[in-house]
């Protein structure tokens, strides 16, 4: 069963404080299947990490609060079990990697007891066990690891609402994603944009509103095939984003050298202090120069086509 990891294109960190974000699945991700051990415990290759119920670490954490969630929500039914996952992402990297193992083991657990959730139910256990990786999660990284697609991502939903719209591209849009070497703690990096929001309310505001209008601006940019303006909102945000702190100066450095490079857009994504940038690209070729630039600047680059469904 599989949970995928996600691209942030604009909003993150905003999120948390209310602002809609948009994201895209990613085809990569955590694939997870339950296990013959009877421990119940938990092994991710190729990280060479098992965790077992009772240990200190985030890991193991995380995985009693996934059962003790499954058993809340179960009527009886959910069995603790020992779980494998196979990750294809990159920890502590801003794509998600944690809600994607989250998302993968609940739905294997669910499958092997035969439940069937809704994605209310999925998204309010798998909150249980990011809640111990991520402190105050908005919820957009284990909302995408199960809807997928492109969305736009709302933290307090109206009444009866699931917070997930789905956003329907005019066209394919292609992205550089690059890695800059280094991890980092996305419940840090929101911590520290939370003190902004202490130190100065109103500029804090202010702030949040530019990154709200720039989230419209790339949405209404993906709804027309407009790969300009979406870009332009991927520069206007990663400035807002540096602005708070949560960049790096590799992240600044990937970002710049994609833009010269010839991407129409570049920015942090995810949680920053480390971890990816993506650059917005028009052609392959362009992609192929910048995925070679991005490759020699940070420790890897790939490539990733948001497809057009609309
Ligand atoms: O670093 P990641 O992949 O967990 O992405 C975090 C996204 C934030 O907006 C920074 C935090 C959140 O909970 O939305």
């Amino acid at each position: 069963m599989r949970g995928n990891g996600k691209v942030i294109l604009l909003g993150e960190h905003a999120v948390v404080h209310g602002v809609p974000a948009l994201a895209a699945g990613l085809s990569r991700g955590a694939t997870a299947r339950v296990a013959e051990r009877v421990e119940p415990t938990l092994a991710i290759a190729p990280w060479s990490v098992e965790v077992r119920v009772g240990e200190e670490e985030p890991l193991a954490r995380a995985l009693e609060a996934l059962f003790v969630a499954r058993e809340s929500y179960s009527s009886g039914r959910a069995r603790r079990r020992a779980v494998d996952v196979t990750m294809e992402l990159p920890g502590s990297a801003g794509l998600g990697s944690s809600a994607a193992i989250g998302v993968a083991v609940l739905r294997a657990l669910d499958e092997a007891d035969g439940i069937a959730r809704d994605f209310d139910a999925l998204q309010e256990i798998a909150l249980a066990w990011e809640r111990v990786f991520h402190g105050n999660p908005s919820g957009i990284d284990t909302a995408m690891a199960i809807a997928g697609g492109v969305a736009l991502y709302r933290r307090r939903p109206g009444p009866g609402e699931s917070g997930l719209e789905l956003v329907q591209p005019a066209r394919s849009v292609a992205l550089v994603v690059g890695h800059s070497g280094s991890g980092a703690s996305t419940r840090e990096m929101v911590a520290r944009v939370a003190q902004h929001a202490e130190r100065d309310s109103e500029a804090f505001a202010a702030r949040l509103a530019a990154i709200g209008a720039l989230v419209e601006q790339g949405l209404a940019a993906l709804r027309e095939g407009d790969l300009d303006a979406l870009g332009e909102a991927f520069d206007a945000n990663h400035a807002h984003l540096s602005a708070w702190g949560v960049s790096t100066p590799t992240l600044d450095a990937m970002c710049d050298a994609a833009r010269r490079a010839g991407a129409l857009g570049a920015k942090l994504t995810g949680g920053g202090g480390g971890g990816c940038m993506i650059a917005l690209v028009p052609d392959a070729a362009t992609s192929a120069r910048v995925n070679d630039v991005l490759g020699g600047l940070g420790e890897t680059a790939f490539e990733v086509t948001i497809e057009r469904t609309g």
